[in-house]
C-alpha cells in the first residue's frame, strides 16, 4: 500500500486509493453504530484526517478503543469522499496499528488551549500543537521563498563562518568560543593567554555574516548568506533572541537606492509567497492569533513603502502628541516605540528610514557628503519595528580607516576587509533581515520565542 501524507489525501486527489498514513492521534470518539472516529495528524498540514475504524478490526476492543491523544499510529485503508460537512474525504481503515502508546494521565498536551508560556516548558512536545505546527510550516515556506527569490535573481548563496576572529559591528556583545580549561586558564602578565587557545587567538560566535559576504560580493557580484547569528546582549524582550537566523544579501555595484528597492521587493515577494502557499495555516493565525495578519500582508504586498530620512522622521516624532518613554533628539537612536509609531500611526505601512547620524551607526556604512550622516537604511514594519537593517558600504579606503580610528577600532584587525578597498573597490550595499522577526510579523505571533523551535535567551538554553 502506498504511504501518503495527510495534506495530499485532504487535497482530494486520492479518492478511491488505498493508502497508509502514519501520525499521531489527536482525538478519538466512539459512535453508536459499532465504530469510532480517530482524528489523526501527521504534521503535513493543520487539518486532521478523520479515520473510520469499525468493530470488525481484529484489535478493535483490545487497542483501538484504548487509543488516546498523543499515540502514534499506522493506518491503512481506502480514501473515500466524506458525507460529513467541513471535510472532503476520510479514510476507511482496514488496519490500525498502534506504534507508540501515550499515557493520557501523563501526556501534557490535552485538548484545551495551553498558554504559550507553558508550552515553552515543553518545547519537545509543542510542535504537535496546531499553533507550533503552523509556525513550523510557515517558517519552512519562508526559508524556501528566500532562496527562491535570490536564486531567481542569480544571487550566489555563500556560507559565511559561524566562528569568527572579528567583531562585525564593533558593538554587539559576543559569545566567546574557547577550548581553554576554564578552571585553569593560562595567563600572561595578568591576562588570558589566548595564544594557547584553539585558534591561537580569541574567537567568537558571529553576530553577522556581512563582512565575509562583502568579500564574495566583490568577486561574484550578487551574493547572500542565510545562517545563524548570535548576540550576547541581555535583551529580555519579545523581539530579541541570543541565537537567531539572518538573511544577508550583499550586492556589488549597488547604491542605497538599489538596496532599498531590493529590500522592498524582497519583503513583498515573501508576503505574497506565504499568502499563496500557506493558506490554511494563515487562516488559522487569522482566526486564533491575530485577526488582521492576512489583511496586513495583502495590503503591504499591494502598496508602496514610505521612504524618508532619519532627520525627517525625528522632526515628525518631535512634533508628535504621543508621550514616548525615550526622548527623540537628532543623534539619538530611534527606539522601537518610535518605529512603531511611524508605521502604525503616521504612515500605516512599512517605512524605510535612511541616512542616520554616523555616530549611532557602525564603521562600515558609507559617509554622506554632509560628513554627519551615513547611507544607512532600516526597514520598519507595524507591530515589530525594525525588521531589516542595512546600508551602502564605505568603499573609500581612507575614509574607512578614518572611521575605524574614530570609533577606536584597530584597522589591522580588519586588514583583509580594508584591503577590499585597495584592490578594485566598488560601490556596494547590503542588508540583514532578522528571520524570526519576519516569521513573527507574518504569523502575528507576539513573542519571538514562539517562532523558533528552540529559543535561546538569557537564562534559557534548555532542549
Ligand atoms: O541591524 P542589524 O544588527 O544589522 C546587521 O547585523 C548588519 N550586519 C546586516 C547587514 O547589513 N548585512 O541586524 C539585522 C536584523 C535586524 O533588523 C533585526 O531584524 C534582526 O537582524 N535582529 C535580531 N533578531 C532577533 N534577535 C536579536 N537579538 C536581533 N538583533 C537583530
Ligand atoms: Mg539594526
Amino acid at each position: 500500500m502506498k504511504r501518503s501524507r495527510i495534506a495530499r489525501i485532504l487535497s482530494g486527489d486520492e479518492v478511491g486509493a488505498s493508502v497508509t498514513v502514519e501520525g499521531w492521534v489527536r482525538t478519538r470518539r466512539e459512535s453508536k453504530g459499532g465504530f469510532c472516529f480517530i482524528e489523526v495528524n501527521d504534521g503535513s498540514c493543520l487539518s486532521n484526517l478523520q479515520v473510520i475504524a469499525e468493530e470488525r478490526l481484529p484489535n478493535y476492543r483490545e487497542e483501538v478503543l484504548k487509543l488516546q491523544t498523543g499515540s502514534a499510529v499506522r493506518i491503512s485503508g481506502t480514501v473515500v469522499a466524506s458525507p460529513a460537512k467541513g471535510q472532503r474525504v476520510e479514510l476507511k481503515s482496514e488496519t490500525v496499528e498502534v506504534l507508540g502508546w501515550s499515557d493520557p494521565d501523563a501526556y501534557p498536551l490535552q485538548k484545551k488551549r495551553h498558554s504559550f508560556e507553558f508550552l515553552r516548558t515543553i518545547a519537545h512536545l509543542r510542535p504537535r500543537t496546531n499553533t507550533f505546527g503552523a509556525v513550523a510550516r510557515v517558517r519552512n515556506a519562508l526559508s524556501f521563498a528566500i532562496h527562491k527569490f535570490f536564486q531567481e535573481r542569480d544571487f550566489v548563496y555563500v556560507h559565511t563562518p559561524i566562528i569568527t576572529g572579528s567583531d562585525c559591528e564593533g558593538a554587539g556583545a559576543m559569545f566567546r568560543v574557547t577550548s581553554l580549561d576554564l578552571e585553569n586558564v593560562p595567563m600572561v602578565e595578568g591576562r588570558v593567554d589566548f595564544s594557547r587557545d584553539f585558534f591561537g587567538g580569541p574567537a567568537n560566535l558571529t553576530v553577522s555574516g556581512q563582512l565575509e559576504a562583502e568579500v564574495y560580493a566583490l568577486a561574484l557580484g550578487d551574493v547572500y548568506t542565510f545562517g545563524p547569528t548570535f548576540r550576547a546582549e541581555n535583551s529580555n524582550t519579545p523581539r530579541h533572541l541570543a541565537e537567531f537566523w539572518m538573511v544577508e544579501p550583499e550586492m556589488a555595484f549597488c547604491d542605497l537606492d538599489g538596496n532599498v528597492e531590493l529590500a522592498t521587493d524582497f519583503l513583498k515577494y515573501l508576503f505574497s509567497y506565504v499568502l499563496d502557499h500557506c493558506q490554511e495555516d494563515m487562516d488559522f493565525f487569522k482566526r486564533f492569533i491575530d485577526p488582521s495578519c492576512v489583511e496586513r500582508l495583502e495590503h503591504i504586498a499591494a502598496h508602496e513603502f514610505e521612504r524618508l530620512t532619519y532627520t525627517d522622521a525625528v522632526q515628525i516624532l518631535s512634533k508628535a502628541k504621543e508621550s514616548f518613554e525615550f526622548a527623540v533628539d537628532w543623534g539619538a537612536d530611534i527606539q522601537a516605540e518610535h518605529e512603531r509609531y511611524l508605521c502604525e500611526k503616521v504612515f500605516q505601512r512599512p517605512v524605510v528610514l535612511t541616512d542616520y547620524p554616523k555616530i549611532i551607526k557602525p564603521f562600515y556604512m558609507k559617509v554622506n557628503q554632509d560628513g554627519k550622516t551615513v547611507r544607512a537604511m532600516d526597514v520598519l514594519v507595524p507591530k515589530i519595528g525594525e525588521i531589516i537593517g542595512g546600508s551602502q558600504r564605505e568603499d573609500d579606503y581612507n575614509t574607512l580607516l578614518e572611521r575605524m580610528r574614530e570609533l577606536g577600532i584597530n584597522p589591522d584587525a580588519y586588514w583583509w576587509y580594508t584591503e577590499l578597498r585597495r584592490f578594485g573597490s566598488a560601490p556596494h550595499s547590503g542588508f540583514g533581515l532578522g528571520f524570526e522577526r519576519l516569521v513573527q510579523f507574518v504569523t502575528g505571533m507576539s513573542n519571538i520565542r514562539d517562532v523558533i523551535p528552540f529559543p535561546r535567551t538569557p537564562g534559557n538554553v534548555s532542549f
